[in-house]
């Protein structure tokens, strides 16, 4: 009896092990998201950073092998080289610099965001490298595209892209982050996010609050107050006039009533609460008091959200919505747009270029 006993409890144990194995492997593939970058300089770092706080994410930076080398100096020689051996035999491994070794295998993942510099208009070589090795493992995977450039247009690297990744569903239109738009980045992810089907689920939680002219996402704490303030907004944005006031917050009247929670809270820069039941405080600073959480404003410094709030003055016309406008870009209409445009050595748009060297459509031209 105790052999039929112990025979059973084994039979049970190691049924259960499996189930808790498909278990894991079903959750592990069920929707995740893996951002991937390479970075020289520091800014596509920064829009992960800007991206990864507005959805869920792991994060894979891609390294050069060969550490402290000068893409720039010399006019870019090095960064053009490799370029350039890439251009000629795009199907040979020996033409990809060599990449540290990455662990992290994107056939865990079902999205997938690249963000990448373009250089003379291409992928940064080192980027391309890591698609030429790892791109296979993406097939079927939804893939989405984020490129920093100084100025010029995203069109090659889409080309490049889609070269390396034939067999992905593109997520959408490639999102362009240049060096003007660079401090308006968390905008542009949190309208390029809303315009992809696979962040719906993430943007949900999510408003949008518009200064004068300047729009910013706030993710939302999931509470009664923050529920009955998204009813409000799916029926219209709301629009209300704030003051700023003890040098840490501007706040004013909803104009209505939300259910509270009251607790006591030390707001942080940042930090968007309801006081009173029918006042909201947005916050540049820090104070201490009872208030219902209603969320956060993603990814602006103190010093940012200073200028962002209009710290100071008393009369600020906020508009909450739900959405934001849509700035992504269209992959075709940007390829026919720059193209066509001259830009100088440093990557600056050239309006009407008479004499000198520079780059049309990714190529080197003598004027
Ligand atoms: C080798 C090299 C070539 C570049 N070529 C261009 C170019 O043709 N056009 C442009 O607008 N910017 C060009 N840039 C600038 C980068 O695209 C831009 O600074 C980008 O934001 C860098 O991203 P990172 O800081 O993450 O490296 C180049 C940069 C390097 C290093």
């Amino acid at each position: 009896m105790r052999q039929i006993l112990l025979l059973l409890t084994a039979m049970l144990l190691s049924c259960c092990s499996a189930n808790s194995e498909l278990m894991a492997e079903v959750t592990s593939d069920s929707g995740k998201t893996l951002v991937v970058y390479y970075s020289y300089t520091g800014n596509c770092r920064e829009i992960v950073n800007t991206l990864t706080s507005q959805i869920q994410a792991d994060v894979l930076e891609i390294q050069p092998a060969e550490k402290g080398l000068k893409y720039e100096a010399n006019g870019y020689a090095l960064g053009t080289e490799l370029l350039n051996a890439i251009k000629a035999h795009p199907s040979d491994a020996s033409s990809y610099p060599a990449i540290d070794p990455v662990t992290t295998s994107p056939s865990n993942y079902q999205n997938i965001i690249i963000v990448t510099p373009l250089w003379w208009s291409q992928m940064a070589a080192i980027m391309q490298t890591y698609l030429f090795n790892y791109g296979p493992q993406m097939a079927g995977k939804h893939v989405g595209l984020i490129v920093s450039s100084h100025s010029s247009g995203i069109s090659g690297v889409i080309r490049d892209a889609e070269r390396l990744l034939p067999d992905v569903t593109w997520m959408g239109d490639a999102l362009w982050i240049n060096a003007s738009s660079h401090a308006r980045r968390a905008t542009l992810v949190a309208d390029w996010l809303e315009t992809l089907e696979f962040a719906k689920e993430q943007t949900l939680n999510k408003m949008h609050i518009t200064i004068d002219g300047q729009t910013q996402s706030v993710t939302l704490t999931p509470n009664v107050a923050t529920k009955a303030l998204v009813e409000k907004l799916q029926q219209s944005p709301i629009t209300m006039t704030l003051a700023s006031s003890g040098g840490f917050e501007i706040w004013g009247a909803l104009g209505f009533s939300l259910p509270t929670s009251n607790q006591q809270t030390t707001a942080q820069p940042g930090d968007v609460v309801l006081y009173n039941g029918s006042n909201i405080c947005l916050f540049y600073g820090s104070n201490s008091w009872s208030y219902t959480r209603l969320g956060k404003i993603d990814g602006l410094t103190e010093s940012e959200l200073r200028t962002f709030l209009k710290a100071g003055e008393s009369h600020i016309n906020v508009t909450l919505s739900l959405t934001a406008g849509t700035t992504a870009i269209d992959g075709q209409t940007q390829r026919k747009a720059d193209e066509e445009k001259y830009y100088t050595l440093n990557g600056q748009h050239a309006d009407n270029p008479t004499k000198g060297v520079f780059i049309m459509n990714g190529k080197k031209v003598i004027l």
